[in-house]
């Protein structure tokens, strides 16, 4: 008998069924991959595991007897951690206290107390690799990166004999994923049991012992992972045959230079960067996390203001006091923190696909509510979104498809620069075949786009030339990524520019 078992869950939301009968086990010491497409269930059914929600029927037992969770308190108490796909912690609140957060471990109150979780907290976020933060820091001045990590050392501290982790990696580069996993590898060895999901496909050849399969809702396989190879797990969550992750290249680039920026420098984040992008080329951007590749597009799309520097669109000078004045320049900006994408929440999803591209739909002072609906049915049709309908609330989509929205938006603006902040972040395997189709037609059109992207595999599978930063500046640039690999990308990536070599 597993350690945890799960019998016939189903859960129904107004118009979908979210998790269809599906039945599980896990062992402790055992990482399971919940895997499929945007808005299968994934997400819905650990919400059930961890007393999020309540399933409509079906039963979940722990060491063979039957358990409910009435509460996210219940389950955490049944032995239950979870890390969230949205970030979880109370962004005033510092670190310590986002990781004690609900729990009272003691009773003895006061300044006692609180050095005991400085201790403990230290340990622990050395643990998960945040040495030599100061758990004092409020958790809004951490990166992306640092806040899963703290998400992550929560899970631990309270003490949790099985760890889901919907999405940890979504926001990690390379080295921190590497760091995660031998962290998984070491609760494994703990004998924690581990449900992962993720998107990356590497990733679960990485870290999963077995692999689940849901689509529209229901467990469609389950097998080790090398029993299931790659082409089979992606056959099962897409429900077709993938012949290639990428799409095939074309040489679109012009002699147009579309984007010049010369020695743009803000602090110590972006230091003297210059670089050209060409009409209908797509420009890679990668490095590590912190080196400087969102300042950077920050600093073009007028979100910050650079100390030094020069920027050229098409030829001609230009001084961005805001991101409007950038966006009627004909730059765009897909940032990489889609929360501050202001997507809002409790209207439906085509308003908050039109909301930014009122100019598109407005013939003088009316909407054009059909025109507006129609290029909505296109995306939705074109990349997979799925929804109940035009009006459902867009709080009500799984991550990945509230991405696909911000991103709709995007690609449906008329911008002759395009500057995308890691957009397949959190979209299936078989969106994202489709979103990369949709760049480089953008590419074929003409436009500049400049990609910036932890994803090695997909910046050298997407872009016509990769650039590397590292702490502020370029280290490098590779002309050919059609031969290069993610080796040599990695080595420009923490590569010292100051250094002898
Ligand atoms: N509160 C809710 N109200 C209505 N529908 C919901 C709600 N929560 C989820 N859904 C729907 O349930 C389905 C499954 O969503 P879920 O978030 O579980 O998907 P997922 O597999 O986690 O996807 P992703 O990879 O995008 O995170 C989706 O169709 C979603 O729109
Ligand atoms: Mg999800």
């Amino acid at each position: 008998m597993a350690w945890l078992e799960l019998f016939n869950l189903t859960k129904t939301f107004p118009g979908v069924r979210a998790v269809d009968d599906v039945s599980l086990d896990l062992d402790r010491g055992e990482c399971l991959a919940l895997m499929g497409e945007n808005g299968a269930g994934k997400s819905t059914l650990i919400k059930i595991l961890a007393g999020a929600i309540q399933p409509d029927s079906g039963e979940i037992r722990i060491k063979g007897d039957p358990v409910s969770f009435p509460n996210p308190v219940a389950a955490q108490q049944g032995g239950i951690g979870v890390i969230y796909q949205e970030f979880n912690l109370i962004p005033d609140l510092s670190i310590r206290d986002n990781l004690f957060l609900g729990r009272d471990l003691t009773r003895r109150g006061g300044w006692l107390r609180r050095t005991e979780e400085t201790d403990q907290a230290l340990e622990i976020l050395e643990k998960v690799g945040l040495s030599g933060i100061n758990p004092e820091t409020t958790c809004r001045r951490l990166t992306v990166a640092q806040q899963q990590l703290v998400e992550i050392a929560r899970a631990f501290i309270a003490d949790a004999k099985l760890i889901v982790m919907d999405e940890p990696t979504a926001a990690l580069t390379t080295r921190e994923t590497t760091c995660l996993f031998d962290l998984i590898d070491e609760l494994k060895s703990h004998n924690i049991g581990i449900i992962y999901i993720s998107h990356r496909l590497e990733e679960i050849e990485r870290v999963a012992d077995r692999v689940a399969v849901l689509r529209d809702g229901a467990l469609v396989a389950e097998d080790p992972v090398e029993k299931m190879g790659r082409a089979t797990l992606i056959e099962h969550m897409v429900g077709r045959k993938l012949e290639s992750e990428f799409p095939e290249r074309g040489e679109n680039r012009s002699a147009d230079i579309a984007l010049r920026v010369r020695g743009l420098t803000r602090g110590t984040k972006v230091r003297d960067v210059s670089f050209e992008l060409q009409a209908g080329e797509i420009l890679g951007l990668t490095g590590l996390v912190g080196a400087g590749r969102t300042e950077l597009a920050r600093l073009i799309f007028g979100a910050d203001r650079p100390d030094s520097g020069s920027i050229e669109l098409h030829g001609v000078p230009v001084s961005f006091q805001s991101p409007r004045q950038a966006i009627r320049a004909g730059i765009c900006l897909l940032t990489e923190d889609r929360k501050q994408q202001g997507l809002i929440l409790n209207h439906p999803v085509v308003e908050n696909f039109g909301l930014p591209n009122l100019r598109d739909f407005s013939r003088g002072p009316f909407l054009n509510l059909a025109g507006e609906a129609r290029s909505f049915d296109h995306y939705v049709d074109k990349i997979g979104i799925r929804t109940t309908g035009r009006r459902q609330p867009a709080g009500t989509l799984s991550g990945g498809n509230q991405q696909k929205i911000v991103l709709a938006k995007w690609l449906q603006r008329n911008a002759e620069v395009l500057i995308f902040d890691e957009p397949t972040r959190g979209i299936d395997v078989g969106a994202k075949y489709e979103i990369y189709k949709l760049i480089q037609e953008l590419a074929a059109q003409g436009k500049a786009i400049l990609f910036i992207s932890s994803e090695l595999p997909e910046t050298l599978g997407m872009c016509d030339r990769i650039l590397v930063m590292r702490e502020g500046r370029l280290t490098g640039e590779i002309s050919d990524p059609e031969t290069a690999t993610q080796v040599d990308i990695m080595e420009l990536a923490v590569h010292d520019p100051k250094g002898s070599e």
